[in-house]
């Protein structure tokens, strides 16, 4: 979990490294890596901190997906895989309680409706024998459009 705007945790990065070594350390050779944070500047520095050592670094929480998949060293990454719920709501989920929130200062549970325009978009990656991804495709898939798809390769 990243520093910015995120509940107090030990270093994330210093963490992650040491958790890696440790794995690789067993002889563990696909490791995939969920960095759960706010900032697209922590998501990047991690993923040049481990891009030689891990499979994939996915970025999740923001719920909006980013268009920066990519493939270096044998490792995948993207900012933020997006998010299954609501493409017309707020982080997929119903608009009307975050409005509600931002103008009153009242807040409430958030729910996904029924009459969302729904949305699910996904990472899907390969990866060889020795934990190196080698291509990878960002998936959106409409419930009324066509689907999106985004591919990487090795650089
Ligand atoms: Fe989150």
């Amino acid at each position: 979990m990243g520093h910015y705007t995120m509940p107090l945790a030990d270093n994330p990065f210093t963490m992650a490294v040491e958790a890696v070594q440790a794995l690789k350390a067993q002889n563990i050779k696909h490791i995939i890596v969920d960095m759960h944070a706010e900032a697209s500047s922590e998501k990047q520095a991690l993923f040049h901190m481990l891009k030689n050592d891990v499979s994939a670094i996915l970025g999740t929480h923001t719920h909006v997906g980013t268009d920066d998949l990519q493939v270096q060293e044998g490792c995948c990454f993207v900012t933020d895989v997006g998010l299954t719920g609501c493409r017309d709501g707020v982080i997929g989920m119903g608009k009307e309680v975050p409005m509600q929130r931002l103008l009153t200062g009242i807040g409430g549970h958030f729910d996904v409706p029924d009459t969302c325009k729904a949305l699910l978009q996904m990472v899907v990656f390969e990866l060889d024998e020795e934990g190196r991804c080698v291509g990878a495709e960002k998936i959106k898939i409409y419930d009324d459009k066509p689907k999106i798809v985004t591919s990487a390769w090795m650089e």
